[in-house]
């Protein structure tokens, strides 16, 4: 394998056993230190580094960092006390004979070298110049690393896909539209001048027609692009193992969708143990303040509405009144407290209410005094709070005060050092809602129809058998078979079970406010499928880069891409997106208007 044109053995591969031996190494120069009429040069290929001593002057005057050589050498134990513990290559160096140097390098704009990997993340430059020269930061070890895990995960994914007979297909991307509750990105159609293609938000129509096709198990490493504003956990276009599944339940989807977790865990080097834990959406929301709880620690919301129901403290004269404890949080100082009050305001909260249990029954803080004698003397116990702890608590309308209360879990977990990258707290959320509001302030999803109305997964998720027949007269409790896969506070999965019979969509539709002729404009040729024998179907699609990112540890999703974009949606390596020639414009046909007739 190691053998090749250009070298012998890989860096990595040179040991003990080849003390004595000649053999050729290819790679970077890695870093180079000189001693004195001696030179000694880390050479970096893909599995590690080697060291080459150099004893010829004119052999090592050329040689600079990052150099692209082939190297000749007899492989020997270092000298006593020389040895490096922290290379798998530190007992032994090739000392060189020949030096060829394959590819010249200028200066780097920032240090790749392993031997700085360590201690150089807080020394890399900023995002925008990596990106711009991604191919160099990709040389660095942990993005080598993390990009190799990537393939890692696909090929264990692919195993225990077709292991449990499922077929990879491929579906287009230049197609309509298919609504997952984003914008399209278009691509114009220069034979159809005024007319557009839509690259998918997900192949969520093209699987359920493969399922129609009967196929009945079919997966996909899709590509799929959203033009949606940009948040840290998001690419504008990302990776998703898509699995569609025909004559299957929930509880099958779930079962499959467990095996590939497991495999795809393992092949990163780590177990999860089965079946993974489930928490129904109405007790997410309740206790975690999130459809996509951290389950790393506990610490859990208290509704405290009806203690203070008849509260004498405006503030908590509200419809919901939630409380979180951070454990031997008392004796913060006045001024950490104050920091809080900001961090709640910056997320658009009215305030952060707290009080303190600073021992001998003694409760302290700004908001003590509002209270009630009896509120006062219950609450340590009624928000199941010891002496040392400290309490924050939300008032306002239970959705945003809860998702308030949820954040201020997360944000004493970090502080308290409980978010361990190497803890994997995995949770099916279930149960969920099939539609939600529109006017939701604090969504940025687009909503897909024109009603008061949109889908809480997407369009095509069947309700649940005990609303089938009455969702579309009671939407604000409707519920759906669909089901979230979540891991340390991320959403890395979604799927449901689909409508397969057109009298049911249509009636989601009528409920998301799409007229008929709207939803055959738009996906008639579903409707049309739905026509000829469509068996019942379920599926699953993982956001794949998500998942790799919890893999590997990574700050960031763009850390597990090899080519991401940055804030703006730009990729400041190629310039793109770019401005086109006017010709192009013509030839595209991008300005073309139809003729009013
Ligand atoms: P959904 O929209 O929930 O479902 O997407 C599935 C998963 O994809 C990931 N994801 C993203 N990752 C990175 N950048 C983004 N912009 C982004 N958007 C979503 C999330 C999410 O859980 N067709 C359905 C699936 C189905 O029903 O089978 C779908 O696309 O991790
Ligand atoms: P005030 O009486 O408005 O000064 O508020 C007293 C305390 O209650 C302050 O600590 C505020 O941060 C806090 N507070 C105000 N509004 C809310 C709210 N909706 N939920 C929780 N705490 C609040």
């Amino acid at each position: 394998m190691s053998q090749s044109a250009y070298r012998t053995h890989y860096a990595t591969q040179v040991t003990e056993a080849e003390i004595g031996q000649e053999v050729t190494v290819a790679g970077w120069i890695d870093r180079r230190r000189d001693h004195g009429g001696v030179a000694f040069v880390d050479l970096r290929d893909r599995t590690g580094l080697v060291q080459v001593v150099i004893y010829d002057e004119e052999l090592a005057r050329p040689l600079r960092s990052e150099y692209v050589v082939q190297i000749t050498g007899e492989v020997r134990e270092r000298p006593e006390g020389n040895d490096n513990e922290h290379l798998s290559t530190g007992h032994i160096e090739i000392v060189s004979q020949q030096i060829t140097i394959l590819a010249k390098s200028d200066a780097l704009p920032f240090q790749v070298s392993t031997a700085l990997e360590n201690e150089s993340e807080n020394k890399l430059p900023g995002e925008d110049v990596r990106l711009k020269y991604r191919y160099l930061d990709l040389r660095r070890p942990s993005m080598q690393s993390n990009i190799r895990l990537r393939a890692k995960m696909n090929a264990a994914a692919r195993a225990a896909l077709d292991n449990m007979d499922f077929c990879e297909i491929e579906t287009p991307t230049l197609i309509r539209s298919t609504p997952e509750g984003a914008r399209d990105f278009l691509v114009p159609a220069r034979l159809v001048p005024g007319s557009w293609y839509a690259l998918p938000q997900s192949p969520q129509l093209l699987k359920q027609l493969l399922m129609v096709g009967g196929f009945e198990r079919y997966y996909q490493i899709a590509r799929c692009y959203r033009d949606e504003d940009f948040r840290a956990d998001r690419q504008p276009e990302f990776t998703q193992l898509d699995i569609e599944m025909s004559f299957a339940s929930q509880e099958d989807v779930i079962a499959m969708a467990e095996q590939v977790l497991a495999a795809v865990w393992k092949a990163a080097g780590f177990e999860i143990t089965l079946p993974i834990n489930r928490i129904s959406w109405q007790d997410a929301m309740d206790k975690y303040g999130s459809d996509k709880p951290d389950l790393r620690f506990g610490n859990e919301i208290v509704e405290m509405t009806e203690y203070f129901k008849d509260t004498p403290f405006r503030v908590f004269q509200a419809p919901y009144v939630g409380a979180v404890v951070f454990k031997g949080g008392a004796d913060q100082p006045r001024r950490q407290f104050d920091g809080w009050q900001d961090w709640a305001r910056q997320r658009g909260a009215k305030g952060l209410a707290y009080v303190q249990f600073s021992g001998n029954g003694e409760l302290k803080g700004p908001v003590a005094k509002n209270l009630s004698d009896a509120e006062r003397e219950g609450l340590q116990q009624a928000v199941h709070a010891e002496d040392g702890d400290a309490v924050f608590f939300a008032a306002g309308p239970r959705e945003s005060s809860q998702s308030l209360l949820g954040a201020v879990r997360v944000e004493i977990a970090r502080r308290q050092g409980l978010l361990k990258a190497d803890e994997f707290a995995l949770t099916w959320v279930v149960d969920f809602p099939l539609f939600k509001s529109t006017d939701d302030p604090d969504d940025d999803d687009v909503a897909v129809g024109h009603s008061q109305w949109t889908s809480m997964h997407h369009p095509f998720t069947m309700p649940s058998a005990d609303w089938i027949d009455t969702f579309d007269k009671d939407p604000a409790h409707a519920m759906s078979d669909s089901y979230d896969i979540v891991c340390n506070g991320e959403e890395i999965g979604g799927g449901s079970v689909r409508i397969h019979r057109t009298d049911i969509q249509d009636r989601v539709l009528q409920v998301l406010g799409i007229s008929d002729e709207e939803a055959q404009d738009k996906f008639g040729f579903l409707l049309e499928a739905f026509k000829y024998g469509a068996p019942p179907h379920a599926g699953i699609a993982f956001g794949w880069d998500r998942a790799a990112q919890i893999l590997s540890g990574a700050n960031s999703i763009r850390d597990v891409i090899a080519f991401p974009k940055s804030g703006g949606g730009q990729d400041p390596m190629t310039g793109a997106p770019a401005p086109i020639p006017p010709e192009q414009r013509a030839e595209t046909g991008v300005d073309y208007e139809p003729e009013e007739d």
